[in-house]
């Protein structure tokens, strides 16, 4: 079992034209290098977790996987797995995830505005890309970057985005406290509204398979219970 990781020539963050997302590589990877250990529970998303448990595993692509837990769980299951992350220090954290699992995974350092796999059976081959908690920076790229993601599914192949619906409780008083204007467009979702966005970027058809908003309880980074709502968007390319 291995996991690997690469630069993109083409679309490492470095190079990206990142024109609708300014100082996002810089912004992610401050925020991830700063803390020693983990930032994220380590934990799939129950929602994702609860979704991709009822398909047959084939080709995954994991976008803004962050540390990697949603991905290496998918590779733990079947998958065959691809991460991608703006930040060299997230998939650093994916890459030991996936290595102490014995999980078999592929990570990528770029911008998923730019990048493209370079295996060109897998350009617009995955059977299912997800992005859980992806978001822009800027007001009115949401749907910009949904086109981004979405040209990687597969004719017959799934889009799966989970997102913040409500933000959770303690988001302002984190952003403050990191001064990286990180929440300065955290844009609330509704899984109707992605759907209406993936429909208005997409050349493609697509059908709704799932539009849900799910509770599920979470802790906040001081240890505090919470309860946190996730839309949940499950779309078929047809
Ligand atoms: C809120 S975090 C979520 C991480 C992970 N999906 C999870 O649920 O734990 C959003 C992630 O998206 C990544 N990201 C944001 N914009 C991106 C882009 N254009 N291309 C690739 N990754 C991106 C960030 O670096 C960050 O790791």
């Amino acid at each position: 079992m291995t996991a690997t990781s690469s630069h993109n020539d083409h679309s490492h963050p470095d190079n990206a034209d990142n024109s609708g997302v300014p100082d996002s590589v810089a912004a992610w990877e401050e925020r991830y290098a700063e803390a020693d250990d983990a930032i994220w529970s380590g934990n799939p998303n129950e929602a994702l977790v609860a979704v991709v448990s009822e398909m047959t595993p084939g080709r995954v692509l994991d976008v803004g996987c962050g540390e990697g837990a949603d991905i290496v769980w998918m590779a733990e299951n079947g998958w065959d797995a691809t991460g991608i992350d703006l930040s060299t220090t997230a998939i650093d954290r994916a890459l030991g995830a996936a290595e102490s699992r014995g999980a078999t995974a592929e990570f990528v350092v770029a911008d998923v505005s730019t990048w493209e796999p370079e295996d060109p059976d897998r350009r617009g081959g995955f059977d299912l890309v997800t992005g859980s908690f992806l978001h822009t920076r800027l007001p009115d790229t949401r749907e910009e970057l949904l086109t981004r993601v979405a040209a990687h599914v597969a004719p017959g192949g799934a889009l799966l985005l989970v997102s913040h619906a409500t933000m959770p409780p303690w988001a302002a008083e984190h952003s403050e406290k990191f001064e990286h204007g990180m929440d300065h467009h955290h844009e609330l979702v509704s899984p109707n509204g992605d759907f209406a966005l993936l429909i208005g970027a997409s050349p493609d058809r697509w059908e709704i398979e799932l539009a849900d908003t799910r509770t599920r309880e979470a802790t906040s980074p001081s240890g505090e219970p919470a309860e946190l709502e996730d839309a949940i968007l499950l779309a078929r390319r047809v």
